[in-house]
């Protein structure tokens, strides 16, 4: 049996296959039981800070759905609504709310204000996303994908768009771990940065995974498992960079010939939010300013039945329920 107590939830560089497992195999338990009615609330007297400096939908109510079950209670700090960073530093913070609380999710920009967080709070501290990595998001990804294929190792993940971001870094650590093919598809300046790519080829070796970077769609999604998008840009991102990622992912959208491409019993995942129609406000003004009705995959294919992309997010709460349990004590 492994013990994360105390541990904090950064990346998925951290831990190592067994580790990731055992939360997929915890947050798979945790699951069942909260299907059958029978409770996991034994950490009544336990409170979470839920740090949010970019706005969510899923990750925030996640945490505070899982916190909820497991009798915990919890307090959202909103982009505006704090000191920090602000009229605070993020040690003076860290050490504010290590007093107060049991645990402290972050989101937010860089990775290093993350790390400063867990360096100074004394509690295990979780990454809801930073712009470098989403670990939160892997293990529901993973937990989905293994529902649906029974297994993780040897399957197929193409990842297409932007791979430079949060979602390209952390499910090229994620498959390259646990012996998946990862596939980045989009143009070069979108590849994954050379670094991360070296280690996550070191991960690889050890788990018998292979990660290629193309250009070639046909050649890329050939034979996939798994179809995987995310949007073309990322929050905290500046509104400019629109037309360009329309012009060059364009040819990376994920449609039905993208789809038919890859194996028959293959899934589509995407992270969400999405651009796959013009129901939001950005993509009705995409479509006004360039004319494009979808973005990063269209409708047709988001509204599929190899779409899983619902059974994903509700394993958001599900899986953030597993890191807290292991990281504050199963027991
Ligand atoms: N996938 C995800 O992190 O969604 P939110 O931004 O809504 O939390
Ligand atoms: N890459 C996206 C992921 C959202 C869950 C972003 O950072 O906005």
């Amino acid at each position: 049996k492994m013990n994360l107590k105390g541990r904090n939830f950064l990346t998925l560089k951290d831990f190592t296959p067994e580790e990731i497992t055992y939360l997929i195999d915890l947050a798979a338990d945790l699951k069942e039981k909260k299907k059958k009615g029978i409770p996991v609330d034994h950490y009544r007297g336990k409170n979470v800070a839920l740090i949010f400096e970019k706005t969510s939908t899923r990750t925030r109510c996640a945490f505070e759905v899982a916190a909820h079950d497991m009798g915990m209670g919890t307090t959202y700090l909103d982009p505006s609504g704090s000191q920090i960073g602000k009229k605070e530093s993020i040690e003076d913070t860290a050490r504010v709310l290590g007093r107060m609380f049991d645990g402290i999710e972050y989101r937010g920009y860089g990775q290093e204000i993350v790390e400063d967080l867990a360096k100074y709070a004394g509690v295990p501290v979780w990454n809801g996303l930073t712009n470098e990595y989403h670990p939160t998001q892997m293990l529901a990804d993973m937990l989905t994908i293994r529902e649906h294929f029974g297994e993780l190792k040897g399957l197929k993940l193409v990842y297409m768009g932007d791979a430079r971001y949060n979602m390209g870094n952390s499910l090229m650590i994620a498959c390259s771990k646990l012996g998946m093919d990862f596939v980045a598809c989009t143009t070069k300046e979108y590849f994954p940065n050379e670094e991360l790519v070296a280690t996550c080829r070191g991960y690889a070796k050890e788990s018998g995974a292979r990660i290629t970077l193309t250009e070639d769609v046909k050649e890329g999604t050939k034979d996939a498992d798994i179809i995987y998008t995310d949007v073309w840009v990322s929050m905290g991102e500046p509104d400019e960079v629109w037309e360009k990622r329309i012009k060059e992912l364009s040819p990376y959208k994920v449609t039905k010939e993208v789809m038919a491409n890859a194996k028959e019993s293959a899934i589509f995942l995407h992270c969400l939010p999405a651009f796959h129609d013009l129901k939001t406000k950005i993509g009705a003004a995409m479509y006004e300013k360039f004319g494009v009705k979808d973005m990063e995959v269209t409708d047709e294919v988001f509204e599929s039945a190899q779409s899983k992309v619902f059974d994903e997010a509700e394993n958001r709460m599900h899986t953030i329920k597993a890191v807290m349990v292991a990281t504050l004590g199963e027991f």
